[in-house]
């Protein structure tokens, strides 16, 4: 590199005022000095996380079950009729992880930003998240988004399948695991547990929201964003669709399997009985497809229908219908792609309703 590089180069001081006129840096110091700033480090310290005793580096370390680094046994998929599905614990998610679901889970992601106009959570959290955990983390869009907002604070995101990126900033990690198992992560820590659209797969609520609390930090929020496993329709154009007939199955094979999103009431007793406080409900109406009229709410819809477009019908139904109804992979296709000339067209006017469940884990007295 020549000299006239240099400036490309050059390191800034570190700043030392809050001036914005006159930024500085100062270099940070080797221990930290007072207790207040040794609590401030612990909060941007991966390991710091974990029960003492189970702390590992890398890829996986949260719950007792496993601590999963890359090992060909978890990236060994499952294929089932023309789906890939996760292979550590396996049969427990009844949704795909292939790229196609990637794609779509990362418009899901923005159809989500959407429904909240702008938002990434809807807590109330006081000031700046130090430690966030993001439950169930798909494609870890979600948690890098957080990672960006909040570069001071640490994100981790677990899921059963190691379908993120490895390139990522570096105050967000990943972690293959099971949250259905024993948790390992500190009691008292986490400014925010965030968990979204985990609905195929959580067996136990109630003890889900109980490890959840312990590692809540008193005064930090757990947030859950579920959809409800049916369509509304106030112009009777659903009555008789295809996209009813998918839905029907839809719901009964999830009633079969035990998959079915708990609502928001049941959330948030739920929430309650796990000792969260101040939880509330906020509800999202979420149109299928472009047809309402309201700008705004055919931007939510047509993001919908991309998303569900992108294989979601078939994410959803592969492995419910043929493992729970009996239904051949061939009549589950077709199925599929009726319900989703139905969601394309503009004639079945559809939306469902997804609910965020936020609550507090009481202050210290
Ligand atoms: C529908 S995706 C949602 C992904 C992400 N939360 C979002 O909203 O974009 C559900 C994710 O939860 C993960 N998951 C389901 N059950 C799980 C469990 N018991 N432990 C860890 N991850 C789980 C799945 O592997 C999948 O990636």
């Amino acid at each position: 590199m020549t000299s006239d590089h240099q400036d490309f180069v050059t390191v800034p001081s570190p700043l030392v005022s809050n001036n914005w006129g006159i930024l500085e840096l100062e270099a940070e110091s080797a221990a930290p000095a007072t207790a207040s700033e040794a609590e401030d480090d612990a909060a941007t310290n991966p390991e710091d996380a974990y029960d003492a005793g189970d702390v590992n580096s890398g890829y996986g370390d949260s719950l007792v079950s496993s601590t999963k680094s890359l090992t060909a046994s978890v990236i060994d998929y499952v294929y089932e009729n023309g789906r890939r599905y996760h292979r550590f614990q396996a049969g427990k998610y009844m949704m795909p992880n292939d790229e196609t679901e990637q794609d779509r889970l990362d418009i899901y992601h923005h159809f989500q930003f959407l429904s909240l106009r702008g938002l990434l959570y809807t807590a109330p959290l006081k000031g700046n998240p130090h430690n966030i955990l993001d439950c169930g983390t798909g494609t870890g869009i979600w948690a890098l988004d957080m990672g960006e907002m909040f570069p001071c604070a640490q994100v981790i995101g677990v899921d059963l399948s190691p379908i993120q990126p490895t390139w990522v900033f570096p105050n967000v990690k990943f972690e293959v695991d099971d949250l259905e198992l024993e948790w390992t992560f500190k009691e008292d820590y986490f400014d925010l547990i965030h968990s979204r659209n985990i609905a195929q797969s959580i067996r136990n609520w109630p003890c889900y929201l109980r490890q959840m609390f312990r590692s809540t930090r008193p005064g930090g929020y757990v947030e859950l964003a579920e959809t409800e496993a049916q369509l509304h329709c106030d112009d009777g154009t659903y009555a008789g669709s295809n996209l009813e007939r998918y839905m029907n199955n839809f719901w009964k094979a999830g009633t079969k399997a035990g998959l079915l999103a708990p609502d928001g009431n049941v959330l948030r007793q739920y929430a309650e009985e796990a000792g969260f406080v101040d939880v509330e409900i906020h509800y999202y109406k979420q149109p299928w497809g472009a047809w309402p009229k309201n700008a705004e709410m055919k931007k939510i819809g047509e993001t919908c229908a991309l998303a569900i477009g992108k294989g979601g019908f078939e994410a959803y139904a592969m492995a419910l219908f043929t493992r729970y109804l009996d239904m051949s992979a061939e009549d589950v296709v077709a199925l599929c792609r009726l319900a989703q000339a139905d969601v394309g067209g503009k004639r079945v006017h559809t939306y469902q309703i997804m609910w965020h469940v936020t609550g507090m884990k009481p202050e210290d007295d």
